[in-house]
């Protein structure tokens, strides 16, 4: 059998490859003739993915619980490969920043949108039961949302409000010992950080001190800025800049708090056995203002954040009861 033309011409855009290389191209192609077909399951892990699912109890929903953390988990893994390659492109565009960003506000819409599966998917009863077993990890713990957090602005914007203004020109240490959730996670009783804070601080808080550093100057407020003062234009940056910081600062967290709610609010007894902490204080967004592009919102913007929706997201639940 004759090789077509084009095969020839492959044939020898892979010798040059080779050569240029060193490479024995024969080699290479005995290598072709041996290996096997790809199939799907295992071009994507698929047998280890599914195994990776290991209640503590025997509980049914508890599995539930399980694939939705590590759904969202995935989703952050995703975000973070965005904020890279934001944060490392060697010729940054708006209009590449502006793409990534869009990228990531269609994770967090994912997120926030199919939290039902958390607020609604599971029993009640069944949730208040495993949820025993699993003391004292909390999705608190989730490294990878605090990094999303490090790389969208600057560190100074997760310092707690109370200590902002004053550690303005501290080191990046300094600032994180003020970081907002350290203040969360907190036992209601005492005030004193629970043991879910600390084992989650002595696991990460070297990676969040090192990343913080390495985005010093390319967190994307300090990306925006750049690229705004050399005349670029940014609107529509300026647009999906806004929306991230309302799905990151917001949507996903009342979508969260809503789960809480629901299953944690209504019994005393079950809120204190999660480990007491202060969620109902720490976790809903109009407490926290959590905001990292103040310079894109007006003071009323500001002063109502996350009011209106506490307030609706509240009263749905309430007439759902
Ligand atoms: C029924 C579902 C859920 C309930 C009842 C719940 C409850 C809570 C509570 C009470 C806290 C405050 C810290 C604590 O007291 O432990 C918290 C924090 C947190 N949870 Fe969940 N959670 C749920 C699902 C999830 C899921 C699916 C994720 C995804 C990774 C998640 C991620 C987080 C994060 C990132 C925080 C820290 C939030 C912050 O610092 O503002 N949670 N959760």
């Amino acid at each position: 059998m004759d090789f077509t033309p084009e095969i020839k011409d492959k044939l020898n855009q892979l010798q040059q490859k080779y050569t240029a290389m060193g490479q024995d191209m024969a080699s290479y192609l005995d290598g072709l003739l041996y290996a096997d077909f790809l199939t799907y399951w295992d071009y994507i892990h698929l047998d280890t993915l599914l195994s990776l699912q290991s209640p503590k109890t025997p509980i049914p929903d508890e599995e539930i619980f399980i694939m939705y953390h590590q759904i969202t988990e995935l989703y952050f893994k995703l975000c973070l490969h965005e904020c890279r390659q934001i944060a490392e492109h060697e010729n940054l565009t708006v209009a590449f920043f502006t793409a990534r960003v869009k990228r990531i506000n269609a994770y967090f819409n994912a997120l926030t949108t199919s939290f039902e599966v958390m607020v609604d998917g599971m029993e009640k009863e069944q949730f208040l039961k495993f949820r025993m077993s699993l003391l004292p990890a909390s999705g608190f713990q989730s490294g990878q949302y605090r990094m999303i957090e490090i790389c969208a602005t600057d560190f100074i914007r997760l310092v707690d409000k109370s200590k902002r203004e004053e550690l303005k020109t501290a080191t990046i240490e300094e600032q994180f010992e003020y970081i907002y959730w350290k203040f969360g996670a907190t036992e209601l009783a005492s005030g004193k950080q629970t043991l879910t804070l600390k084992q989650f601080i002595k696991k990460y808080a070297a990676q969040f001190l090192q990343l913080a550093k390495d985005r010093s100057l390319t967190n994307f407020s300090a990306l925006f800025h750049q690229l705004q003062a050399s005349g670029a234009d940014v609107s529509a940056l300026a647009e999906e800049l806004r929306k991230l910081d309302l799905y990151v600062n917001v949507e996903w967290p009342l979508s969260h708090y809503k789960s809480a709610v629901r299953y944690l609010e209504k019994d005393p007894v079950d809120v204190a056995a999660t480990g007491g902490t202060n969620w109902q204080k720490y976790l809903p967004p109009r407490f926290q203002k959590r905001i990292f592009y103040p310079f894109l919102w007006n003071n009323d913007q500001m002063e109502e954040w996350g009011k209106g929706w506490v307030l609706s997201v509240l009263k749905t639940l309430k007439s759902k009861d």
